[in-house]
């Protein structure tokens, strides 16, 4: 199965990726992760990239579509892909499909999580992630069941985004609004566009995903 999870930041990519992974045997890619991988290691793509991050505007198309294009022919993708922050652009989305084609491969679903913009800024400041396995957590809907204690791996070193203070939320949301939400006719002229309400909990959300999927299969 190939999925585009699309949604504005803190809409519950990520959360819900690693969970059909786990589920479908499907591999995460996640750009936004990759992208903070370069940023780590210094690289050169992490120096173009880091200011712009920290600004919550968008990387460059030109970087961001090879960074896919390297990735996509990965062996780990042959039992399928769940793409967790890309396409967000109009030429990536363009991009994407002429990758695909030339792969023989077809996207199965794309999945908007519908949410309020009100939610996501509580949302993304409570959010935190295990140093040791990057398992995802929130100061309030997601807490480990062990304060300070990681359910995954029992690491108890936690990181937090340097793009997920409150003041960056609001340049991330625009970024959304004005560069990836046109991508949305893209998908829905193909047939291939579902809506998933993201509103719901996190458990909730999963649920309606698995049903949605395993419909298609
Ligand atoms: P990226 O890492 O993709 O960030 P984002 O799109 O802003 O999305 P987030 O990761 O913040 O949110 P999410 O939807 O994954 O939510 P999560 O599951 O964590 O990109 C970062 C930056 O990289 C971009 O700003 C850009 O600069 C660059 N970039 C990346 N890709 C690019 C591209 N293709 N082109 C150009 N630039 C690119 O959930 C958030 C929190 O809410 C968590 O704490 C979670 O526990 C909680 N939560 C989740 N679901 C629920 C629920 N249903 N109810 C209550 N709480 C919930
Ligand atoms: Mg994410
Ligand atoms: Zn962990």
């Amino acid at each position: 199965m190939n999925l585009i999870l699309l949604g504005p930041p803190g809409a519950g990519k990520g959360t819900q990726a690693k969970r059909l992974q786990d589920r479908y045997g499907t591999v995460q890619i996640s750009t936004g992760d990759m992208l903070r991988a370069e940023v780590a290691a210094g690289s050169e793509v992490g120096l173009q990239a880091k200011a712009v991050m920290a600004a919550g505007a968008l990387v460059s198309d030109d970087i961001l579509i090879r960074m896919l294009a390297g990735r996509i022919t990965r062996p780990d993708c042959a039992q399928g892909f769940i793409l967790d922050g890309f396409p967000r652009t109009v030429p990536q989305a363009v991009a994407l499909d002429t990758m695909l084609a030339g792969l023989g491969k077809q996207l199965d679903a794309v999945i908007e999580l519908v949410v309020d913009d009100g939610a996501l800024v509580e949302r993304i400041a409570g959010r935190y992630t295990c140093g040791k396995c990057g398992e995802g957590y929130h100061d309030v809907f997601q807490k480990p069941a062990r304060a300070g204690v990681c359910d995954r791996c029992g690491g108890n070193e936690f990181v937090r985004r340097a793009d997920d203070k409150r003041e960056t939320v609001a340049a991330r949301l625009e970024a959304y609004h004005a560069q990836t939400a046109p991508i949305l006719p893209h998908y829905k002229a193909s047939g291939k566009l579902h809506q998933v309400d993201g509103m719901a909990d996190i458990d909730a959300v999963t649920q309606e995903l698995i049903t949605l999927l395993d419909g298609l299969r």
